[in-house]
């Protein structure tokens, strides 16, 4: 099963880098699938190391997505990273197999420490929708415009419906990066 989480891997330096990142649960391990290029990549590959925050706070999945670079993080103390203020849950994990694809390799994690913040407090569809939308986002070079709006207008029911103020503000984001391009 894929999960949306948001990856915090760092550079030699120790600089953070944010990314929204589907990873996968594989029994006890968890794969990262960064595409080539990419900084998580770069990353990854010299410090092999990440936290994988799991959060309701969207607005992190979308300011992440449109390039916001500081986020309201905290360092961690199994490894040397950093994770969420606002993670319900991260997870500090180690790489210990890469396997090697031109497109989207593939780095294999082992848990090493979870952590617990807060509670998840169930599902929200506004919620879902904006993750829906921010990937579109993330997308928006090689889908049709058509198609990005065809399916914004069926995921603003949901947002429409059932967001708060954190949701509406991600859905705004997202509309405008989605309405300026050209
Ligand atoms: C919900 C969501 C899930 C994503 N999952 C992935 C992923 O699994 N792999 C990936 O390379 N990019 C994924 N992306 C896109 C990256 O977040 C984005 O392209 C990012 O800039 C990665 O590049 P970077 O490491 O150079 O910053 C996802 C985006 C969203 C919104």
């Amino acid at each position: 099963m894929i999960r949306e989480s948001i990856v915090i891997t760092t550079d030699l330096k120790k600089k953070p880098h944010i990314v929204p990142m589907g990873i996968i649960f594989k029994k006890n391990k968890i794969i990262i699938s960064p595409f080539i290029p990419s900084q998580t990549y770069l990353n990854l590959k010299d410090n092999p190391y990440a936290v994988i925050n799991f959060t309701e706070d969207v607005n992190i999945f979308v300011d992440a997505l449109l390039g916001k670079k500081k986020f309201k993080i905290k360092p961690t103390k199994k490894i040397k990273s950093f994770y969420l203020n606002n993670a319900l849950t991260y997870l500090e994990v180690k790489i210990t197999k890469f396997i090697e694809d031109k497109i989207r390799p593939k780095f294999e994690c082992e848990i090493l420490k979870e952590t617990s913040l807060n509670s998840f407090k169930g599902f929200n569809r506004a919620q879902l929708s904006v993750i829906e939308a921010a990937i579109l986002v993330s997308r928006i070079n090689i889908i049709s415009m058509q198609k990005i709006k065809k399916e914004i207008n069926y995921l603003k029911i949901a947002i429409d419906k059932t967001a708060g103020k954190n949701e509406k503000i991600a859905w705004k984001k997202l509309i405008k990066k989605i309405n300026n391009k050209k």
